[in-house]
């Protein structure tokens, strides 16, 4: 394999890398198609948890070994998180997860807020980019939502333009929708906001473990990813431009530092994760520099890892779509146009006549093919497309470690599912 162009990509060492995949269940093999709601974990993830509990176990700051070793451990994995969104290290932040970083960062910009200031939210979006801004409503801020195009579940981006009032403080986007896999022009969006005086807030959970995030092009204020679905532990991570960081002013207890980033990660920290996050994302370069061995920097080799995964899932996905297309009563949603794919990821959903997802999704995991079912907290995209209040849609999430095999099993299992 190997190759700048990943004519072919290393499948097989891919899989190597993570234990779990061997899985079986009923005598079946496991499809892990269940990528978007959290991923598979690599070796040197768990080696890396495992170290920091045999090593480096004890809270920071302290003067000896241990904890010296997790502020070490903490530098490390930020400076990572650092390569990872193209950042400064104090320019990252830890958290429980994206939902908790993104309400106490809500609260804090909220401080700064007046009756009668907007925020922008959109349709296509995890409730966890919507609700934390709404709760903002208690105080008289004015949420205003955009629509979508409902054909091919893109953004509208004239409404979006509608949106924006003088009154614009902050847009919340995502950069990818965890039930469709449209891809958003983030970097178009920031300048929309920018022009009007507002910050750009962006959710990039789903889209981190199919795309190279660049905070630095998209000159957003504040980005949001969680690990655990880029192949790390169950954390959450902040970007937040430096200068924001220091504006704004985090509920925090009072010995706290009230230095940034820090100040911003309240209570102990959950070091052993923080210490997998690092590791992931040394998995992601590895997998880099196996893809094409000239990259040099971390950076490079992360970049790398993405143009080889991207072709891979985007070659898996023309597969499904094609397969899915021949199973009567299959409604997809989203782009399914294969000249239109750098516009979405390999996340998508679908509808099978008037069959509950629920009963779709059973189906198949009796058969050892792991998909959600149901709205995945993408709340206002399973009401607007009106599949909500039928038990929403079945998910099939493609990640670089699923297969071919696994994409044609699924689909012989849904062949069956309709004859039965
Ligand atoms: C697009 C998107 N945003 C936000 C979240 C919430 O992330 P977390 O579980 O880290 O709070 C999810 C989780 O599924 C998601 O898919």
């Amino acid at each position: 394999m190997h190759g700048a162009g990943t004519k072919s990509f290393d499948i097989a060492w891919v899989r190597e890398q993570f234990p779990s995949l061997s899985l079986q269940y009923r005598r079946h093999g496991s499809a892990f198609l269940d990528g978007p709601a959290g991923t598979q974990v690599p070796k040197q993830v768990m080696d890396a948890v495992e170290y920091y509990f045999l090593g480096a176990n004890a809270n920071t700051y302290g003067a000896f070994l241990t904890s010296q070793r997790t502020n070490e451990m903490i530098v490390s994995a930020r400076a990572a998180m650092a390569d990872f969104f193209n950042c400064d290290p104090n320019e990252v932040v830890f958290g429980q997860n994206m939902t908790t970083i993104t309400f106490a960062l809500a609260r804090a910009i909220g401080r700064e807020l007046q009756p009668g200031d907007e925020i922008v939210v959109t349709t296509l979006d995890h409730d966890a980019n919507v609700a934390p801004w709404r709760a903002l409503e208690e105080k008289g801020v004015v949420i205003r939502q955009v629509d979508i195009h409902e054909t091919d579940c893109t953004l509208d981006l004239d409404d979006l333009k509608g949106k924006i009032t003088a009154k614009t403080k902050l847009i919340a986007v995502g950069y990818a929708s965890n039930m469709v896999g449209t891809i958003n022009p983030v970097a178009e969006i920031t300048k929309l906001a920018h022009a009007a005086g507002a910050l750009a807030f962006v959710d990039a959970v789903h889209f981190a473990p199919h795309g190279l995030i660049d905070v630095k092009a998209i000159d957003c204020d504040f980005l949001v990813c969680s690990p655990y679905k880029f192949f790390g532990p169950h954390m959450g991570t902040l970007y937040g431009k430096r200068e924001q960081l220091e504006k704004f002013k985090p509920y925090k207890v009072r010995p706290a530092t009230n230095t940034s980033p820090e100040c911003w990660e309240t209570g102990t920290q959950v070091q052993e994760l923080i210490a997998g996050i690092g590791a992931a994302v040394d998995y992601i370069a590895a997998l880099g520099r196996h893809c094409d061995p000239r990259v040099k920097s971390r950076r490079e080799a992360l970049a790398a890892a993405y143009r080889a995964t991207h072709e891979y899932e985007t070659g898996l996905l023309a597969r499904l779509i094609s397969g899915l297309e021949t199973i009567p009563g299959m409604r997809i949603f989203g782009i399914t146009d294969r000249k239109r794919f750098d516009e979405r990821c390999s996340t998508l959903s679908f509808r099978l006549g008037d069959h509950h997802p629920t009963k779709i999704a059973t189906f198949l995991g009796e058969r050892g093919i792991f998909t959600w079912d149901g709205n995945f907290y993408a709340l206002n995209l399973s009401e607007r497309l009106g599949v909500e209040q039928h038990g929403g849609v079945v998910r099939v999430g493609l990640v670089h470690y699923n297969t071919a095999e696994e994409v044609d099993r699924l689909l012989a299992a849904l062949h069956q599912f309709v004859a039965n």
